[in-house]
């Protein structure tokens, strides 16, 4: 066959100017593009990291029990493991194994449970004294706890006790813990049949299916703060009362030294508060984040004003049935505790509206305060704090509004915890969050408050650490910059997010805006803030603008280099030797592996695997994307033009059998004279057919997440949402 290219001068204008526009077609589209606001991307195994799987057959149900300066100690299926915190090293002389009885065990499986969850799956362990341990365990859906001492470098079992009310029957639920003097404050459910949710300490406990104490929660996090121990968790809201059924994010609080009520109310709390925490959008109708799902800590730091402020983080999501909007606040404890001195809500009647209850009516002493002995308290107190535990007022979240929004159909926040007032070279102090997903990501954010009364959280980076569907439960700082304990049910994983040495020039290394990383001018190159030694050095870094404008003009003086050495707790201000911060993680190396996978008996080994670290960056996306596209034009157009060639009227070949058949398949449609009719702009019309050909990597294709700006640009989102 034999093709002749008669161009004549119309087409020509038609092909110069679909080329004129497809720039401009690109930048639209690249305009539309979602702000993913991720920096860095890590695919899955572009993360340095050591891997810890336990017991590498069955189901661990991972949870961190303690975490010291060294040690890292992990609960297990009927084990605790003590890993080192900087390599991950099991010490396996300290390993402690428990084993349901074969009686506890097989009443367990009588009652329909699964052998998996015949388990004793550790929850709790607390050190009571030097040398004593108290350990809680599921015990095959019967809590059991257990007092450790310490023999010859051995522990001994001294004796057993009731664990109901302190540790969950299930090894998935979601309990929490807090030990002050000895004394463990619990948050948990307290009964097989999964009814009986309570905050527990011996004796005390919240009232037996009272719905308007709690009602099916989930417990998120407990800590003590001043005279109070707090409780953070998220339940069925009673004071909802429209149709349905909503979930709010709470934060409740007892006396450290509540002693109960008088006679019968011996074993109640008197002090026991709950208020909701108000984590939305600000507007007309705020957009409301209403399910808490972890928090941080309590944090000391500076945040937009210059007096200290103690804060806490939390991420909170829309329901699991909604858009996947997850959002990061801070909450203030000083606002805790205000909305905690405020009014009471009330309902006169069962279907009468909530309102505030009038200050005048509250009993005196005001209910729910600490008081030196509760026991004394007049029964109207004891009543009304058991009628009216919630207050009226939400607790504003810290400036309002979220610190950062997400909205995904990928995934969901789940955990956090954060590497607080992190040092930077031109003494600024800013906090690096990590943020944890339900499919197994790890985002590193910085947090940075403005003058202005607000803060802008900018995401560093975002790394796949377990393959899509494993959510990330637990996060804990390690030693060292960037690393973080990853838990997952079945995988712990000691992670590095110290991404400084995948910034090849200044500007990318400032644009980073990672308080960990800062340009060295010396060694022209982007390092880690913690690995310079205190030699003074030149360092560039822009923590709150990211700019790279500093590049150009090197600071003349060498600036002081921070000397903060890692303090995990404010307690022990421990100077870690620098070789264990740059420790193996950091630097490359050959022997990949480093794996016992030797399954000898029970006795199961850890597991180390080194990964390399790749990094790719948004931009780096961004152009294959549009290198991707333009390439698909192009061939969508040379495709659409030759096409249009052979169904020109004109061609010189009206009988090729190509052609023919479509005569048939017209004639077979009913249309005798039936034939595609050219039209003269026919190629235009295939080049913006072309689907542009999607990404070469799937790992990197985030354009579903939206990143909305606190100010408006959530409309769309919050109509599909209502
Ligand atoms: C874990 O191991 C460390 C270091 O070997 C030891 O000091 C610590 O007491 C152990 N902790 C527990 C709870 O066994
Ligand atoms: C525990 O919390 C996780 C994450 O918030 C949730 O997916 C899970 O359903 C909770 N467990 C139970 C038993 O409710
Ligand atoms: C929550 O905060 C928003 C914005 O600050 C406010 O508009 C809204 O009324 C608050 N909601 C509640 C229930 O307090």
């Amino acid at each position: 066959m034999l093709y002749t290219w008669k161009l004549n001068p119309k087409r020509w204008r038609q092909i110069l100017i679909s080329y004129l526009f497809l720039p401009h077609i690109l930048d639209s589209c690249y305009a539309w593009l979602p702000d993913t606001s991720s920096k860095v991307i890590n695919a899955l195994g572009q993360i340095s990291s050591i891997k810890f799987t336990g017991n590498a057959t069955h189901p661990d149900h991972f949870t961190v029990l303690n975490q010291d300066s060294n040690s890292i100690i992990l609960g297990g299926r009927n084990t605790v493991y003590n890993l080192s915190v900087y390599d991950f090293a099991e010490h396996k002389e300290w390993r402690l194994t428990w084993l349901s009885s074969e009686a506890h065990s097989q009443l367990c499986q009588l009652k329909g449970k699964s052998e998996d969850d015949c388990q004793n799956y550790i929850r709790i362990l607390v050190s009571l004294a030097p040398g004593l341990l108290l350990v809680c365990g599921t015990n095959s859906y019967k809590p059991l706890c257990r007092h450790y001492t310490l023999l010859n470098g051995r522990y001994k079992v001294e004796k057993e006790l009731d664990g109901i009310g302190v540790c969950s029957y299930n090894p998935e639920h979601n309990n929490t813990a807090v030990q002050t003097n000895g004394q463990i404050f619990a948050a948990t459910i307290a009964d097989f049949s999964e009814r009986d949710p309570v905050i527990y300490r011996e004796p005390q406990r919240t009232e037996l299916s009272d719905l308007k104490q709690l009602n099916a929660p989930n417990f998120v996090s407990s800590m003590p703060y001043g005279d109070y121990i707090f409780f953070f968790f998220r339940e069925t809201a009673v004071e909802y009362i429209n149709c349905g059924k909503i979930i709010y994010s709470r934060v409740a609080r007892v006396c450290r030294d509540d002693k109960g009520g008088p006679h019968q109310f011996g074993d109640r709390w008197t002090s026991f508060l709950k208020a909701r925490l108000n984590c939305s959008l600000p507007g007309e109708y705020p957009f409301y984040f209403d399910e808490i799902q972890s928090t941080s800590e309590i944090i000391e730091g500076k945040y937009g004003s210059d007096l200290s402020q103690q804060i806490i983080y939390g991420t909170l999501t829309t329901p699991s049935n909604a858009i996947g909007g997850s959002a990061i606040c801070a909450y203030n404890m000083k606002d805790i505790i205000r909305v905690f001195e405020g009014s009471f809500k009330y309902q006169e009647s069962m279907n009468s509206n909530w309102l505030p209850f009038p200050k005048e009516k509250v009993p005196e002493p005001r209910p729910g305060q600490c008081v030196r002995d509760s026991r004394i308290l007049p029964e109207s107190v004891v009543n009304f704090v058991k009628t009216h535990s919630l207050m009226e007022e939400a607790v504003p979240a810290l400036f309002g509004q979220p610190i950062l929004v997400r909205v995904s159909l990928q995934y969901r926040f789940t955990a956090i915890t954060v590497d607080p007032q992190v040092l930077t070279t031109t003494d600024e102090k800013f906090d690096v969050l990590y943020v944890g997903t339900d499919d197994g990501r790890v985002l590193k954010i910085v947090n940075i408050p403005t003058n202005e009364g607000s803060a802008k959280a900018v995401v560093i980076s975002e790394n796949r650490l377990f393959p899509n569907g494993t959510p990330v439960k637990e996060l804990k700082i390690a030693p060292g910059y960037g690393r973080v304990v990853v838990v997952s049910r079945d995988e712990v994983k000691l992670a590095n997010f110290n991404h400084c040495s995948a910034a090849e020039h200044c500007q990318d290394c400032v644009a980073l805006q990672d308080p960990h990383c800062a340009w060295d001018v010396r060694q022209s190159a982007c390092v880690s803030v913690d690995a310079v030694s205190t030699l003074k050095r030149a360092l560039i870094q822009d923590v709150s603008r990211g700019d790279g404008k500093k590049c150009w003009s090197p600071p003349t003086e060498n600036k002081k280099v921070p000397t903060k050495v890692y303090d995990k707790s404010n307690d022990e201000n421990e100077v870690i030797p620098e070789e264990k911060v740059t420790d193996s993680l950091l630097k490359t190396s050959d022997d990949d592996l480093e794996c016992e996978d030797g399954l000898t008996g029970n006795r199961i080994t850890g597991c180390a695997v080194r990964q390399h670290l790749v990094i790719y960056t948004a931009k780096t996306l961004h152009i294959v994307v549009v290198c991707a596209s333009l390439a698909a034009l192009l061939i969508g157009f040379i495709a659409g033009y030759l096409f249009s060639r052979r169904f020109h009227p004109q061609s010189h070949y009206p009988d090729a059998p190509f052609i023919e058949q479509h005569n048939h398949l017209d004639r077979l449609n009913g249309n005798p004279n039936g034939f595609l009719t050219p039209r003269a702009n026919k190629a235009v019309n295939l080049v913006v057919n072309v689907p542009p050909s999607p990404p070469p990597k799937k790992d990197n294709l985030e354009t579903k997440d939206l990143n909305i700006a606190s100010d408006g640009t959530l409309q769309k989102i919050k109509k599909t949402y209502i």
